[in-house]
């Protein structure tokens, strides 16, 4: 039997009110128009802000920091306008590659960091990125729209760049659940295919994570 002398819900409408204090509404308003008119917002957060969104910032917290490290060096594949990017930019060196140079363009907008080499790739190589130099890999939000054909050949190149104990997480769509099957835009994967992928292309999958999110998985692999 609930408990009727529980304070939870007094105590939820009180912090809802405190969140909405005048201000804090005028700090947060500051703070929305200075990044519009420097033209620093973040194209991706409407997305998702890993900051505020629980699922979003659990994954960060499990998936991201705990890699970061500024003896080693990274590569995200899909960075967008940096949600995620900015989370990156601890590594000694980050790589960020992308097919799109419109969206290069947008990066470059709003993350500028003297570590970062920005590298408009054919879709799924890696130019210039030097062999088994990469201890972490990050993709979100960008495989759940490659096919699996493309997924394959990423993985295929992605062996000689990683580093045999780096570590790999990619985000991807898992047509097993309800909400991807609805999205048009997510590919047609789902956690046996991407695992047999993972596998075929001889890497080994260390942690997966298929319940944070409603549509998409996200795998953690190396290669030894
Ligand atoms: C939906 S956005 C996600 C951006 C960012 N990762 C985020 O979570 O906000 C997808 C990104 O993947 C990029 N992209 C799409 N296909 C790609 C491919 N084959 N190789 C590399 N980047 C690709 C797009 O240009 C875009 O930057």
């Amino acid at each position: 039997m609930p408990r009727l002398d529980t304070k939870l819900h007094l105590d939820m409408l009180e912090q809802w009110r405190r969140q909405r204090s005048f201000p804090r509404r005028l700090l947060r308003a500051v703070r929305l128009a200075k990044q519009a008119l420097l033209g620093k917002e973040i194209y991706g957060l409407q997305w998702g802000d890993p900051e505020v969104m629980q699922s979003l910032s659990f994954l960060k917290d499990r998936y991201v920091l705990p890699y970061v490290n500024p003896a080693h060096d990274a590569l995200e594949i899909g960075p967008g306008g940096g949600r995620w990017t900015r989370y990156l930019l601890g590594f000694r060196k980050l790589y960020v590659v992308d097919y799109y140079p419109d969206l290069l363009q947008q990066l470059r907008r709003t993350v500028k960091a003297p570590n970062i080499t920005i590298i408009n790739n054919n879709g799924c190589d890696f130019p210039g990125v030097p062999k088994r130099s990469i201890d972490y890999l990050f993709s979100f939000d960008t495989f759940v729209h490659l096919e699996v054909d493309l997924i394959r050949a990423y993985l295929e190149n992605m062996r000689d760049i990683v580093k045999p104990a780096g570590n790999v997480v990619i985000h991807y769509s898992d047509k097993g659940k309800i909400m991807a099957q609805m999205n048009k835009n997510f590919s047609d994967n789902d956690t046996a295919k991407m695992r047999g992928i993972i596998s075929d292309c001889g890497f080994k999958l260390r942690e997966e994570d298929l319940t944070t999110l409603a549509h998409s998985g996200v795998a953690r692999f190396t290669l030894e």
